[in-house]
């Protein structure tokens, strides 16, 4: 059994358990208000144990639902995007020292697009851009090139102050729950905030009754709102982020490697409450994480980077099941066989080169099995195949892999 075999099993387990992800579907019909301030169900916890979500936030709140899972307009579209850092010298440096500049190219020419209400993963070996495409995604960086739709929006086409309510639908979960929820604020500031800062509700009985819903969304009891952060552990820490990225009513949420900083058995309920949550309020993600195992279970596509490019972008189970690129079958082949069974694992062999430098070519080609002279002088392009797959890599072009 596969390391992503005993993952889904876990997940299952918890499912059936009274974990988040224990929330009958019939759960999701059950309506909590604002003047309905009490629990729709509450479940007394356990020590140690996260309660269930109230999973009907959105509807509760009169926010619609994303409309749209049919909608046959992916709600992100990121064409061509890409982040340069200058990382040079300081000026005076560079004079002495007849330097030029130097810029490291963290994502060069990202493309893809997420229907609405699924689930695009990204994954990839550390360094090779994640972050800064999630980051490019929300706002955070602005881009060197490249555009990101939303909702059939340009933003780049927007002011800030234009741009402010579509910001607003888009929110990230960092990996760290410890570091980014502010330890001297109480829960209920915490969660207010960006109510607060986009004007969503005018009345502090209103806000709090929000932030209330929003603790049982995400399964915590209202009364944490008079708690802080260091009060909770760290998968009751990511619910607090969670609830707190849901506050301004988002239809995307980017999260970066959300449960990788926490337990296995944590993160199954995180990622469970997540899938309901989306599932409840209709909402898009772009997930990225380097666990694959984690991927298999959440994604619906799967996007794989290398040196800040994507070189294999297919459904889920086209991917797992067929990896094409030689870097895929390369992370495929490295994970675990818990099973024993003694087929051959093969570690990921070779390193990550150095961005400032990066191989000519295909960029992958010191380290593939399959490099030619081609590889070595020319960059495979993304090519769409026969099954919908996309690949970059000369030997699938010409049938060699
Ligand atoms: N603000 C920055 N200034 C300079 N370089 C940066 C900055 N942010 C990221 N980088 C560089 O850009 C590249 C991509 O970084 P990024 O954080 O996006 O990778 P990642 O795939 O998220 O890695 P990890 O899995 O370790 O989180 C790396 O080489 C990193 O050092
Ligand atoms: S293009 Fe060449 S070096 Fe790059 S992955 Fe394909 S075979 Fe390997
Ligand atoms: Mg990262």
């Amino acid at each position: 059994m596969s390391l992503i075999d005993r993952f889904g099993e876990h997940l299952e387990r918890g499912r059936g358990a009274g974990s988040p992800a224990g929330v009958p579907s019939s759960a999701a019909s059950e309506v909590t208000t604002p003047a309905d301030p009490e629990p729709t169900r509450s479940l007394a916890p356990t020590a140690g144990a996260d309660r269930s979500p109230d999973i009907s936030l959105n509807n509760a709140l009169g926010a619609a639902a994303d409309p749209a899972p049919q909608h046959p307009e992916p709600l992100v579209v990121v064409e061509d995007i890409a982040k340069s850092f200058d990382v040079s010298e300081p000026w005076l440096n560079r004079v002495i020292e007849r330097k030029p500049r130097t810029l490291l190219r963290a994502v060069d020419g990202v493309s893809f697009e997420i229907p609405r209400g699924r689930t695009l993963a990204l994954v990839g070996e550390s360094g090779c851009g994640k972050s800064t495409v999630a980051r490019l995604l929300v706002g955070l960086y602005k881009p060197s090139r490249g555009r990101v739709h939303f909702d059939g929006t340009d933003l780049s086409s927007l002011s800030p102050a234009a741009a402010r309510p579509l910001r607003a639908q888009m929110q990230m979960i960092f990996q760290d729950p410890y570091a980014s929820l502010n330890p001297r604020w109480k829960v209920a500031d915490i969660i207010a905030e960006p109510i607060r800062v986009h004007r969503l509700i005018a009345s502090p009985d209103g806000v709090r009754a929000r932030v209330e819903a929003l603790l049982r969304h995400v399964g915590l009891a209202a009364a944490d709102a008079e708690k802080y952060p260091h009060q909770f552990s760290g998968g009751q820490r990511q619910r607090l982020s969670i609830a707190r990225a849901l506050a301004s009513q988002p239809r995307f949420l980017v999260c970066d490697e959300p449960t990788s900083a926490l337990d296995v058995s944590v993160q199954a309920q995180v990622l469970n409450l997540m899938r309901e949550i989306q599932q409840a309020d209709g909402l898009t993600y772009l997930f990225i994480s380097h666990n694959l195992a984690v991927v298999h279970h959440v994604s619906d596509e799967v996007g794989v980077m290398y040196l800040g490019r994507i070189v294999e972008l297919a459904p889920k189970s086209i991917l797992f099941e067929r990896p094409r690129h030689p870097y895929t079958r390369m992370l495929l082949d490295a994970i675990p066989d818990t099973r024993m069974s003694g087929t051959a694992r093969t570690p990921v062999a070779g390193e990550v080169p150095n961005p400032l430098n990066p191989p000519s070519g295909c960029t992958f080609h010191p380290r593939c099995p399959l490099a030619n002279d081609r590889c070595r002088s020319e960059r495979p392009l993304l090519q769409t195949l026969s099954d919908g797959a996309k690949v970059a890599c000369h030997a699938v072009e010409e049938g060699r892999s």
